[in-house]
Order: C-alpha cells, then structure tokens, then sequence
C-alpha cells in the first residue's frame, strides 16, 4: 500500500528539503516499480545542517522545486509527503504492555484483536518527552505474548498479555512546525512529516539487507543521516551534524580559496583515500588579491578530505556501537546522498567499517527512470515510495478518538502485510 494523494490514485509526490537542495520528486507508484513523472531541484538557501534557518528562502526554494516538478510532470501538485532532518533528532526504544481481558469472567486466553494492539501503541506513545520534542516515528519492532517473543502481527492470537517493543524517533517540536510551515504556506499540504533517512532507506535498501543487518548512511550537505536496519526492523537512527560542505568549507579555509572554488575541487579532483590519488602539483588555486596561481596536489587536497571523511565514519562508528545489535555479522554498509557521490568514499568505509559497502541509488525505477537514478535523490525519490504505516506516528494531525482508536487503524491487517 503506498501513499496516496489527490493527484490521482498512484501519483505519490515527496519533497525533501535538503540544506543545499530542495527536491520535489512527482512519481508513479506500482507494486514493483516507481515512474518518477517529474523532479524539479532548487538551491535550499534558507536550511543550515537540516533545520529551517529563513522561512522565507525556504518557501521561495520549496515553490521553486515545486514549479519545476509541475512542469515536467504536468501535474498540480496539492499534498506532498515531507523529509526532515537535523541534529535535533534522536531515537530511543519505547515499550507498551497490557492485559488482555474482555470483560466478566476473564477466560483464561483472549483473542488479540486491533483494539489491544492500538492500546498497546498508545502506551508507548504516552512515554514522557521533553515539552520542546515530539513523536515523529513510532515503529513497532516486535510483539510479545505471554513471553513469547519476535511476533510479528499478534492480531488473531491468543494470550493474556500483550507487550510491544517500539523504535521511537522524536524531534524539535518548532523544526517540525518550520518545515510544516514553509510547506503550507508554498501552497502545498504535508500529509506527514518522514525522518528523511527513512525515505532514503524505502528507496535504497534491498529487504534482504534489512533483514540480516545494515547501516544505511546519508551524507548529505549539512548532516548525515544514519537508519541501523537488523532482523527486518529499524534499530537504531541518529542524524550527525556534519556532511558535504564540512569537507568543501575545510578545503576553502586550509587553501584560502572560495566555498565555490573549494566545492569544484573537492568533485573533480578530491578522493576519501589521499594515498589513492597523485601526488603531481596539478591543481591551480588563487585566492582573491592574489597574483599568481599557486599549485597544490590532489593528494594534499585529499588528506584534507579524508581526516573529516574519517571523524564522520568513526561518529557513525559510535552510533553502530549505541545500537548494541548482537549480529555474528559486520552489518553491510550503504552509503547515499552527495556525499557517497565523492570518489573511493566507499574503500575508505570499507577499511574504516571492515564491512562490504555498496552506495545506494534508487532502486525500482522504470528503465526510462535511470538518469535519475543519483544518491542525491534518494531521499525524494524515498519520500514517494515510504510506506503508509498505519501506526506511524509521521500524519500530520493524527487523531486519537476517545475510546483510543485512532483513525486510519481499519486499514491494520493491510500496513501488517506491507510492513512485516
Ligand atoms: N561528485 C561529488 N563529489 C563529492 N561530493 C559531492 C558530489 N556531488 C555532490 N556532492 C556533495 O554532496 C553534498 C550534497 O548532498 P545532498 O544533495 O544529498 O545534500 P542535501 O540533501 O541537500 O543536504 P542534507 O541531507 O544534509 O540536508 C554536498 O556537500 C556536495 O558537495
Ligand atoms: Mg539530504
């Protein structure tokens, strides 16, 4: 089941507000594959390390990349599913637990039916936050019955307790409110707000993968984003507050050149593995006021690059160790975003992470679809394919019905089929 909006039944569109683009992806969507119809990509002049900085920047952007997925798609676009990011993100597990009784006598095993499991998630929900944070994901990782652990879909069992263990992702209450603000006011309706690495992960990790482990890493321009998939489930997300332009902006400062200057060297001539590339002096810089070029090596420029290549893998390192996942295995890594895009980034992870590497494009695109198919738009192409989890805690003004019911929880057995 995917996300549907008013264009017309499958046509999904996914806006991600990136710090150096902003990306409004209109696709497609059947069961194996994904038309993307339009993409349209504006500079994101009003975003610092993923958060809302200048509204009004962040709405010209958003309009912008919306126009331009209109016209090429020649649909109007009205809702869109929304990324966000930004140290202000974490995560931590929640748990929820009941009884199961339907009224007098209690008989010695109940039937589990969606009203329990729904409880069982507003306990979790009710976990007590900080009053500046709020619930962006809640993510149910396994169900428990009487002890009996790993189930998947407890609707239909039997049994006299029921637990459930949940990831919770949470964020800045106002960061929410500034990206669900410039949306609105684009002329756009966010029908939620997604954690930008989970779109990222709903377009470039196989099942496989999440299966038997992986660290899916989005280095974008401000953040990298980090979603740690085991057994099929999410275990652990944290975003970095370092991307891309640390590398360019090291570059500028070292060598006295510009941020645009920098931004060119660093994709034409810059390796994650200094020792990979020459060491000839045949790189021409010149700051302003100088006379003459000065002459530096791809090799210099990349030691540069790899020192703040390495501190981000030995931060994502950390949050690897953070999420405690008991695995015989290495868990494979992917890299995405632009930052995967800069050269031998996947050898140094490979030796950083002692793991196999891949970098994620995304992937079920039609074959006409390919040219699109760039890390930098994994996470917008993600954005359209992110799964309709009933439970997700991601709807804009989720509605909590007084017996606890929420609404949407009719379409249960479904998000069980999609989302196990
Ligand atoms: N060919 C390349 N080589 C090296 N780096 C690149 C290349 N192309 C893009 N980048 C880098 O990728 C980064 C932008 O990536 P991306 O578009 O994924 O970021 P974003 O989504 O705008 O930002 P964020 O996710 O941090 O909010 C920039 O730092 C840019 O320098
Ligand atoms: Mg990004």
């Amino acid at each position: 089941m995917k996300i549907k909006n008013t264009l017309s039944n499958n046509i999904c569109v996914g806006i991600d507000i990136g710090t150096t683009k902003i990306c409004c992806v209109v696709g497609e969507v059947d069961l194996d594959n994904i038309e993307i119809l339009g993409i349209g990509v504006s500079n994101s002049n009003g975003v610092k390390k993923g958060s809302v900085i200048d509204i009004d920047k962040t709405i010209n952007s958003i309009e912008d990349a919306v126009n331009k997925a209109e016209k090429m798609s020649g649909k109007k676009i009205s809702e869109a599913t929304v990324g966000i990011s930004g140290d202000h993100i974490s995560s931590m597990s929640a748990q929820g637990a009941i009884a199961i009784s339907k009224g007098q006598p209690i008989s010695d095993e109940e039937e589990i039916s969606k009203l329990e499991v729904e409880q069982v998630l507003n306990q979790a929900r009710s976990v007590s936050l900080p009053s500046d944070r709020q619930i962006l994901h809640l993510i149910p990782q396994e169900f428990v019955i009487d002890q009996q652990h790993g189930i998947k879909n407890p609707i239909g069992m039997v049994g006299r307790r029921l637990e459930a263990n949940f990831h919770l992702i949470s964020c800045d209450t106002s960061a929410s409110k500034n990206i669900k603000k410039c949306v609105e006011e684009a002329g756009i309706k966010p029908l939620r707000i997604v954690y930008q690495s989970l779109g990222s992960a709903a377009s470039v990790l196989e099942k496989h993968e999440k299966d038997l482990g992986v660290v899916l890493i989005d280095i974008g321009g401000g953040t990298t984003d980090i979603c740690i998939f085991f057994e099929g489930e999410v275990r652990h997300s944290a975003v970095i507050g370092l991307g891309g332009n640390n590398i360019s902006n090291d570059i500028a400062a070292i060598t006295q050149i510009s941020k645009y200057e920098a931004e060119l060297i660093k994709r034409n001539y810059g390796s994650a593995k200094a020792n990979m590339v020459s060491d000839e002096l045949n790189i021409e810089l010149k700051s302003k006021g100088d006379e003459k070029y000065r002459k530096e090596s791809e090799r210099q420029i990349s030691n540069y690059i790899e020192a703040r290549m390495t501190e981000i893998f030995n931060m994502v390192n950390n949050e690897i160790q953070k999420a405690n996942i008991k695995s015989p295995y290495p868990l494979k890594i992917v890299l995405t975003g632009g930052g995967s895009l800069l050269k031998n980034s996947s050898i140094l992870a490979q030796e950083i992470f002692n793991s196999k590497v891949k970098i994620g494009i995304p992937k079920g695109l039609n074959k006409l679809d390919e040219i699109k198919s760039s890390p930098i738009y994994s996470t917008g192409i993600g954005l359209i394919n992110y799964p309709e989890l009933v439970f997700d805690d991601s709807k804009i003004n989720r509605k909590i019905v007084p017996n606890g019911i929420s609404k949407g929880v009719t379409n249960i057995i479904e998000w069980f089929k999609e989302f196990f």
